[in-house]
């Protein structure tokens, strides 16, 4: 049996995610005495596979799940040695084509950056040999990417396995690309901007984040019938971010201020289409939209609008030599936030906004009114992501 079930796990793509919390309990006690049989068959298996031996693992809230067993949080199965420094790590994940072992490895670098074993956020030399940030991280062909118009139409209604398939699996490729995201801010900007150590910590623990959420949507693109790379997709997304590679106040407003603040805004509607669907599945895709992406979706928008804040002050100083009052530097903030979305996005806001949740990510209505439209019809165009259709 449990070679049965070592074998269909390392199949490419197909590791499940346990989230049910007494399988663990269960499974490690039946594991005990087979963990040497299974990590002889990993070690067999992962002989074979080119991309090396990361499809054998994937989390299982902060643990490891081997063929729908949980393994110690720390075991070494096919843990990463830590790297010099975060940016280094930040790389690794940044060059690593398959979407999987981008999740899985970020997992690994957030446990050992927290638990203090990479022991820098930049070292010298650690964009030697070629390493730079790319312009375009690796991405394996597993998603065959097409224009935004020849992306699957979201339908409204849920009900049927299908419709609730090409919806996870659009969430699913969002997902991927804000992993990448959110290693970039720290490779591209955060030795070149001398960020202090909680920016670091920030991006970190979004991109853990990020991975999470892509496992935890593939896992249910799984319940739905179908398996990551089974529809197409489009990069626009991360055509966006490229726009802002140059400057970290933009990338902070465009990604963090406005597309995540947009995830905030059309998440709930989300929510409440699986919960009109009759069953457990659409309260269980429900409940893990609500109970764990979106609070954590509120964190990172909140992140983008704090380091922007802290920038946007910080080179006011170095600009000036001089500090503002509290109120006049928010306005100056703002401002500034407003010049950014009408140069660099493309469009104006669009409503609805959710007050709740930006207020909650730091962002008052004064930082996204001016530059809203007056509820004008969504618009796609080349990149898929002005004035409409954004993050969820
Ligand atoms: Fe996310
Ligand atoms: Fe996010």
């Amino acid at each position: 049996m449990w070679g049965r079930r070592v074998v269909a796990a390392l199949q490419p793509h197909q590791a499940s995610l346990c989230t049910n919390t007494a399988h663990p309990m269960r499974c490690c006690t039946r594991m005990a005495s087979q963990r040497q049989k299974i990590q002889q068959k990993v070690r067999r298996h992962n002989k074979g596979v080119a991309s090396g031996s990361w499809h054998a693992v994937t989390l299982c809230r902060g643990g490891l799940v081997l063929a729908g067993c949980r393994l110690p949080a720390r075991a070494s199965l096919d843990e990463p040695a830590p790297p010099s420094s975060l940016h280094a790590a930040a790389l690794d994940v940044l060059h690593e084509p398959d979407p999987f072992a981008k999740a899985t490895m970020t997992a690994a670098y957030h446990r050992q950056w927290f638990a203090g074993d990479i022991p820098a956020t930049w070292a010298p030399g650690d964009d030697t040999d070629g390493r730079a940030p790319p312009d375009r991280p690796g991405r394996s062909d597993l998603v065959r990417i097409v224009d935004p118009a020849d992306v699957p139409r979201r339908r409204k209604g849920l009900n049927d396995a299908s419709a609730r398939a090409v919806l996870l699996h659009s969430l699913c490729h969002i997902e991927s690309w804000a992993v990448d995201l959110s290693w970039d801010a720290i490779a591209r900007f955060g030795a070149r901007e001398d960020m202090p150590r909680g920016f670091f910590d920030d991006f970190c623990r979004m991109a853990a984040d990020e991975a999470r959420h892509f496992l935890l949507l593939v896992e249910a693109l799984e319940r739905n019938g179908a398996v990551y790379g089974d529809y197409p997709a489009h990069d626009g997304l991360w055509d966006n971010a490229m726009d802002t590679k140059d400057d970290l106040l933009l990338r902070l407003a465009v990604e963090h201020a406005v597309h995540e603040a947009r995830g905030l805004d059309v998440l709930p509607g989300a929510i409440r289409r699986f919960r009109k669907v009759p069953g457990a599945e659409g309260v269980t895709c429900a409940d893990m939209l609500e109970g764990v992406i979106y609070p954590e979706e509120i964190t990172h928008c909140a992140a983008g609008v704090r380091w922007f804040r802290y920038l946007h002050r910080r080179r006011g100083y170095e600009d000036a030599g001089e500090t503002l009052e509290e109120a006049d530097e928010e306005t100056a903030c703002q401002s500034t936030f407003h010049d950014i979305v009408r140069k660099h996005f493309h469009g104006l806001l669009k409503p609805p906004f959710n007050h709740v949740a930006r207020a909650e990510a730091g962002m008052p209505q004064d930082w996204y009114l001016p530059v809203a439209s007056k509820g004008r019809p969504t618009q796609r165009t080349k990149t898929g992501f002005a004035n409409g259709e954004q993050r969820c």
